[in-house]
């Protein structure tokens, strides 16, 4: 029974990789802190937001989105943007989070990045005294902008190193191929930092390919246009190459027309190790537990492949070994 997966997926212990700070930016909190900073939104009504929020593709979505993000001004805006995710995430049994934030949608705006990562920081930390939630933080680099100005930006987190656990690559994907980062990928890998990267969600199969062999990716985010090369597939699954894959994204988006065409069951079956994430939260419609159900009703997903979407989830996370596997034997011990 589906519903019985359902409750399965929301009781089963879960991490979240895959999840842009700032698309978790609600409405409700967007007018709250237009108003706090006396910023004007071109937006009167909750309606009239989500109404805006009718994307058919990826570039759409974007220029939503940086937007959205002028009401964030303040330390405090960040840290109650955090938050407020990190318990909405709470309450789907999401454990864990790696969580992405995009500095240069801020630095290029005059909000400086102490400002940003000052306040999300806060918010982890103290998620992690109250309910005990572990985190780990990804800055990423816009691929729209010139590998220089991702150079500034590693070079503003020089003092934060201790504290940001990798660097990822997001924004417009077509036109701005891995290659264009090789260099300040490899100087993120030189200060020990992971490596992740958008690859394949509008991208062909070749920028995944650039991903792993000039970029040297710790983890694929999407990765979904790997599928139309079999040569690719293989390899990924030898690899045990973890995908952050993001079902209700991809259906706001038309990377897929209809969630039953949405390929995780495929992954699955092909060896993939993927995984379940939110992506932004606000713009695509639900957070973990909404993109569990969500597969669940249009796939024909067992208990087993829901129970190795939740393991994936935190092998293909930075925890260490001994965090992942107290977590493994968490989720062998829900019926
Ligand atoms: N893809 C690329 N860039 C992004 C995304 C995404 O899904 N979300 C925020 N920036
Ligand atoms: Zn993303």
């Amino acid at each position: 029974m589906k519903s019985d997966l359902i409750v399965y997926a929301a009781r089963l212990p879960k991490a979240e990789l895959h999840l842009h700070i700032e698309g978790s930016l609600e409405p409700a909190l967007m007018f709250a802190l237009a108003q706090r900073n006396k910023i004007d939104i071109p937006f009167k009504t909750v309606d009239e937001v989500r109404a805006a929020y009718a994307f058919s593709n990826l570039q759409d979505f974007l220029d939503i989105y940086y937007q959205g993000m002028s009401v964030l001004q303040t330390e405090e805006d960040f840290f109650d943007l955090t938050m407020a995710y990190l318990n909405r995430a709470r309450a789907d049994n999401v454990r864990h989070v790696e969580i992405f934030f995009d500095p240069q949608g801020h630095t290029d705006r005059g909000v400086a990045f102490d400002t940003a990562i000052g306040g999300i920081l806060t918010a982890l930390s103290m998620a992690k005294k109250q309910f005990g939630m572990t985190s780990k933080l990804i800055m990423c680099f816009l691929r729209h902008l010139p590998e220089a100005a991702a150079f500034s930006t590693l070079k503003q987190a020089e003092t934060w190193l201790d504290q940001i656990d990798g660097v990822g690559l997001d924004s417009s994907e077509v036109g701005h191929p891995p290659s264009k980062f090789q260099k300040v990928y490899e100087a993120a890998r030189e200060r020990g930092l992971k490596l992740v990267a958008h690859a394949g969600e509008e991208g062909p199969p070749d920028y995944v390919y650039e991903a792993l062999d000039l970029l040297k990716i710790d983890r694929l985010d999407h990765g979904n246009r790997s599928l139309e090369d079999d040569a690719l597939v293989k390899r990924l699954a030898d690899e045990g190459m973890t995908l952050t894959v993001c079902p209700l994204s991809n259906l706001k988006l038309c990377v897929v027309d209809d969630m039953r065409d949405h390929p995780l069951k495929k992954m699955l079956d092909l060896g993939l190790r993927a995984t379940v994430n939110s992506d932004d939260p606000s713009y695509f419609g639900g957070y973990m537990q909404d993109n569990f159900e969500a597969v669940i009703n249009a796939l024909d997903l067992t208990r087993d492949d829901i129970k190795t979407l939740a393991k994936n989830s935190f092998t293909g996370s930075f925890l260490s070994d001994g965090e992942i596997r107290a977590q493994l034997a968490a989720i062998d011990l829900v019926r």
